[in-house]
């Protein structure tokens, strides 16, 4: 060849080289109808860790409401004549308190709550106070119940008030509403026995607002249920993480002491309180008010499958080393009754059952459908499938429809994962918890990772999963892009992956000890995360079946970035008739793509464009700006199925095309 030619050649292909970087064409084919969408795709993990129960998501007021932290006055302030005392009328919690005349007229007996840094009131809204008590020598006492602003030194604290009378020497249970005349963010509750009045015992001091979620008595803060709720979630896996298999055997959570009447239902200890020495947060407990009925319970109404973790006899393997810090395999049985009386518990007869009864007790005899339970969390090494084996036998004889969740350790890749999926494949798991807090560029190679996964073996519960990236923030838009170019590989892969749930879910501004994290709140208000945007949108636009999707000729994601940036995955909608085509540009430019719908929709198609970015990549809302980064939808109409879209830089767009 001459080398004038060569020269040619050299430019004409560099010119199209240079015209394929922002030119790509994406077809996606309606016709080839691909998986089904497990509805459990796209799903929360809730975990009470940075106070996401008690604090959080759990709508009660009063930290150490019946005086059973180990230190009985924490979050307390005491003042007068209180005495502690411990023959109450709940054997799991019996520890009380007796307030008395001070020996003077005006010096006051009582105690102010100052809740979870602070306790939030909002002006006009109604107050559920609840106490046991009674008047050990009969007759009558009275208590002025106070809502207190603490913090105003130079003014009225009181914010709203009432008089309780209680009577007898019988304990009984008080109820009063109360009406907030302020809104405080940082408030107490006070309660001080009236002048003249007889001693008294107070146990279990509560306060709700009356507004909960659904309006359950022990009910969830509304706002933060309602940002579950909003993301449609298929399946809800809890109560953790960490905190199921305990620092140690008797600190893991026994779902037994979390039902029942709430008043019994014995604290345990919070994990989170100590484990980082820079967020340490003493007064951090598990009251389990929050408890295994009442997530049951809100599965149900926010139509997610219930996924509980329970423990397979392992304290977390981070914090013990040894063999005797776990249970021996042979003494097993306990913790397997434990999983077999769960099922019980959500499913059986309460005719038949003693725990089906007292899930009929709590209000509901139907069952709650429980199809999954997960055994273990993070576990590793053979003595996990040692201690696991046991469990897979009897749930297996005993419910052979029940899936068992196994878990393939706390890494997404290594020794421990790559020896445990094939020792998952032999026990029988119907599915495998991988977890993943990665950077970026982990997220960026991974949008491929299910392509080539084994058909035939368990399915995949990506069971914890967040960018942990560089940027300033932590919740900061390119995080949250990332995880939406891992997600496309996600539901592409709809065949083998069966669930997916971002971690941790819930952080109190002033009480987390991990971020980043899906939902944030202080004592009034809360924000959506980008992240929590980005699983919106996949979860309420999964369709029914992965289709066909091919960028430039290959899978999306073929790259190891994506192709040139990009990552793509298409659904179709049987119901609606629409097909959905989701693309994530992490590319720098913006990038023009001629989308090809092959089949299905003809010419003139309406389409519903949603595109989510940021001016900013470290972008984040906030609880002052808490809309500042939202996806933007709008109409498009196009006269064939085959047009060129642009893909703005670093942007998540969605299409949701119908027939005109
Ligand atoms: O989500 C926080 C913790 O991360 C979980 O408790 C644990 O499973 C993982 O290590």
């Amino acid at each position: 060849m001459s080398m004038k030619k060569l020269l040619c050649l050299m430019l004409l292909s560099s010119s199209l080289s240079a015209f394929s970087v922002n030119e790509h064409v994406l077809t996606v084919s309606p016709k080839k109808i691909g998986a089904p969408i497990p509805s459990t795709l796209y799903g929360i993990f809730f975990e009470d860790i940075n106070f996401a129960a008690d604090g959080g998501l759990y709508g009660e007021l009063v930290k150490n409401r019946s005086f059973e932290f180990p230190d009985h006055f924490m979050g307390w302030n005491i003042f007068g004549n209180v005495k502690l005392n411990s023959d109450g009328p709940f054997d799991k919690n019996p520890h009380y308190v007796r307030l008395g005349y001070s020996g003077h007229n005006d010096k006051h007996s009582g105690l102010e709550n100052e809740g979870y840094f602070g306790i939030g009131y909002n002006k006009n809204n109604l107050y559920r106070f609840s106490v046991w008590a009674r008047v050990p020598e009969g007759g009558s006492a009275t208590l002025h119940v106070m809502f207190c602003d603490p913090n105003n030194r130079n003014g009225n604290q009181q914010i709203a008030e009432t008089d309780v009378v209680v009577e007898g020497k019988e304990w009984k249970k008080y109820s009063v509403e109360i009406r907030a005349t302020r809104t405080v963010d940082k408030g107490s509750l006070r309660v001080v026995l009236r002048k003249e009045s007889n001693v008294v015992d107070l146990e279990h001091i509560s306060l709700f607002p009356v507004d909960t979620w659904k309006g359950h008595e022990n009910g969830m803060r509304k706002d933060l249920a309602q940002a579950l709720a909003d993301l449609h979630p298929g399946v809800f896996r809890f109560p953790g993480g960490c905190i199921v298999e305990g620092t140690d055997l008797a600190t893991r959570y026994q779902w037994k002491n979390s039902v029942g009447p709430v008043e019994n239902r014995p604290l345990n200890e919070n994990r989170w309180h100590y484990t980082f020495e820079n967020r340490f947060f003493p007064d951090y407990f598990q009251s389990y008010g929050l408890g295994f009925f009442e997530y049951f319970q809100l599965c149900e109404e926010i139509g997610a499958s219930p996924l509980p973790v329970v423990s397979v006899g392992l304290a977390c393997q981070f914090q013990n080393h040894s063999e005797e810090a776990h249970q021996p395999i042979g003494e097993l049985q306990p913790y397997i009754d434990d999983v077999l009386d769960l099922i019980e518990f959500a499913n059986g007869n309460p005719d038949k059952n003693r725990w089906a009864k007292l899930r009929a007790d709590m209000g509901h005899p139907a069952p709650f459908n429980l199809k999954y339970v997960a055994i273990g969390n993070e576990q590793w090494g053979q003595t996990y499938i040692d201690h696991l084996k046991p469990f897979v036998e009897q749930v297996r004889k005993k419910y052979p429809n029940i899936k068992i969740v196994g878990t393939a350790g706390p890494n997404s890749e290594g020794a421990d994962f790559e020896f445990l999926w094939p020792e998952m494949r032999k026990i029988g798991a119907d599915l495998v918890d991988e977890h993943f807090y990665r950077p970026e560029s982990w997220f960026l190679q991974s949008g491929n990772r299910y392509d080539n996964y084994d058909r035939k073996g368990p399915k995949v519960f990506a069971g914890e999963y967040a960018c942990h990236g560089k940027g300033k923030g932590w919740n900061h838009f390119e995080a949250a892009l990332m995880e939406a170019a891992f997600l496309t590989g996600v539901e592409r892969n709809a065949d083998v992956v069966e669930m997916a749930t971002y971690a941790p879910l819930f952080a109190h501004v002033d009480g987390w000890q991990w971020r980043p994290d899906m939902i944030w709140y202080d004592n009034l208000r809360s924000y959506k995360t980008c992240s929590w945007w980005i699983q919106s949108l996949f979860s309420n636009n999964k369709g029914t079946n992965v289709i066909s999707c091919i960028l430039d000729n290959n899978k999306p994601a073929a790259g190891n970035n994506g192709q040139d940036g990009l990552f793509a995955s298409s659904v179709i909608d049987k119901v609606t008739k629409s097909v959905i085509v989701k693309i994530v540009n992490t590319n720098d430019s913006k990038q023009t793509i001629k989308l090809n719908v092959n089949g299905y929709l003809k010419n003139k198609i309406k389409a519903v464009v949603t595109t989510f970015q940021s001016d900013s990549l470290d972008g984040e809302n906030t609880l002052d700006e808490p809309n500042k980064y939202v996806p933007v939808t709008t109409q498009q109409e196009f006269p064939s199925n085959s047009f060129t879209i642009s893909v703005p830089a670093k942007s998540f767009v969605m299409y949701e095309l119908k027939q005109q």
